[in-house]
């Protein structure tokens, strides 16, 4: 079974990925820079399925088939870059969005390279980065009962790429993956979870995204 480490795996986006891998059979390294923190909030997750999910360094992670990137904006380049050697060759998948909070409202930055995506991708020239779950609210992720049924958006310059990730988010309780087409995108993914979060601040809601009219 493919293995996925969770870099930033404690905070919210990282545990909800790591529970709905899981679930899916996923065996998961939910990642950190503290390793018992990694361990105590590994325990607290409960996933349905014949994945489990461990605690460990952000290295250990590191070192699983597949890596997701689930750390704030402002720290994946260099969390990245400390783990290129492990890194190499391995599909790395960035969930980052850099926002910033205006008032009521989260507006997006737009990172030297147009997206944190590229950014990642530029770090890591030997890896493959491929986007998705951007736009997932983490509570709704972290509850397996919540009745989450949404979308994830994948894009990538790698096919090869796309097409794990495609098959992995299928496999999630809750999400159907939408291959959207390559890395020229990803600002624009990004960008749209700012509307995504600011329309759930301005109506009190976990809404997500889920597009109409497609054949599954
Ligand atoms: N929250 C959401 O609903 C959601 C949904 C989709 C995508 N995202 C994206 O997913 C990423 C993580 O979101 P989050 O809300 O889970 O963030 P977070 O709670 O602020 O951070 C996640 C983890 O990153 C690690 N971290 C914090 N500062 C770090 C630093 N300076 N260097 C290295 N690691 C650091 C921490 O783990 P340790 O202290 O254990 O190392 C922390 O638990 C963000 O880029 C966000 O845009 C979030």
């Amino acid at each position: 079974m493919t293995t996925v480490g969770v870099l930033g795996g404690t905070g919210p986006a990282g545990r909800g990925v790591a529970l709905r891998l899981a679930s899916a059979g996923f065996d998961v390294v939910l990642g950190s820079r503290d390793e018992t923190r990694a361990g105590v909030t590994a325990a607290t997750l409960l996933p349905r399925g014949d994945g489990v999910i461990r605690g460990g360094t952000n290295e250990v992670a590191a070192d699983c088939d597949v890596v997701v990137v689930a750390t704030p904006w402002d720290s994946a380049v260099a969390t990245v870059k400390a783990l290129r050697d492990a890194l190499r060759g391995k599909v790395v998948i960035s969930m980052v969005n850099a926002l910033v909070r205006e008032g009521k409202e989260l507006v997006p930055l737009y990172p030297s390279r147009g997206s944190m995506a590229a950014q990642l991708a530029f770090a890591l020239p030997e890896s493959s980065v491929v986007g998705a779950f951007h736009h997932l609210p983490a509570s709704e992720m972290e509850d397996l009962d919540s009745g989450l049924d949404a979308d994830v958006v994948v894009f990538s310059d790698s096919a090869a790429g796309r097409t794990l990730v495609v098959e992995m988010v299928n496999a999630m309780p809750g999400l159907r993956a939408v291959e959207a087409g390559s890395m020229s995108l990803a600002s624009a993914v990004e960008a749209f979870t700012a509307v995504c979060i600011s329309i759930n601040i301005r109506h009190k809601a976990h809404s997500y995204v889920k597009l109409a009219g497609l054949s599954d």
